[in-house]
């Protein structure tokens, strides 16, 4: 969960914070990065533990995946772990901070992971159908402006395709699941652990 004060503004277009960068990083079973942060940025101090959490227990992409999406990307941690572990798939990494877009396309590029492709949102093919969304959603947005954002990338979906998100309860995951299933979307809890929900819901019908 994002701790309140250093990165409040993190969905900043351009965060005016004075650049203070440093290197945080992120340990995996399969995979070890060092990742390049900055102040504007969400969780500069470190990877978030609900990024964490998505990163060991989401499932992975359909097979044959050509398509993975990381919405609300920050310095890339979920964008770039799932372009080293699907190295087949393009990446799209989305964001409105364009901070936040620079660092990722750094990360990528020290990972190797030069299947990512980093994009405000509306750089995005409007036509774009993705097998596979994960994120760890702006939940500091607005609920109305939260909800708009994930109905436009469930519109995305490919009909077998799923939307991994990470949310914990004190921001509102249970509301946000209820939310989730409403119109008849198979939405299904995953995993629960240390307040953080891991939630997976499918295309709009
Ligand atoms: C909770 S942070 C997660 C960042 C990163 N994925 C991580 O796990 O560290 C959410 C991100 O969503 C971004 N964001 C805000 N509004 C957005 C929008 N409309 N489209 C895409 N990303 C957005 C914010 O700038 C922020 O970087």
């Amino acid at each position: 969960m994002s701790e309140p004060g250093e990165d409040q503004h993190y969905f900043s277009v351009r965060p005016t914070s004075p650049s203070a960068e440093r290197q945080v990083p992120l340990v995996l079973p399969d995979l070890r990065l060092a990742l390049v942060t900055d102040r504007g940025t969400f969780a500069a101090g470190g990877v978030d533990p609900g990024t964490k959490l998505l990163l060991l227990d989401a499932p992975p992409p359909p097979a044959g995946a050509t398509t993975l999406v990381d919405v609300g990307t920050g310095y890339g941690p979920i964008a770039v772990t799932l372009a080293r572990r699907h190295t087949a798939a393009e990446v799209w990494a989305v964001d409105v901070n364009e901070r936040a877009l620079a660092l990722c396309r750094r990360n990528a590029a020290a990972a190797g992971a030069t299947n990512v492709v980093t994009a405000r949102p509306e750089e995005v093919p409007e036509d774009l159908v993705a097998d596979a969304v994960y994120s760890n959603p702006p939940i500091r947005i607005g609920k109305r402006a939260l909800h708009q954002l994930l109905d436009r990338w469930l519109g995305r979906l490919a009909p077998q395709g799923r939307m991994i998100l990470v949310v914990h309860r004190h921001l509102g995951a249970d509301s946000l699941q209820r939310w989730l299933g409403g119109g008849g979307r198979p939405v299904e809890r995953l995993t629960s652990r240390a307040g953080y929900r891991l939630i997976s819901v499918g295309p709009t019908p």
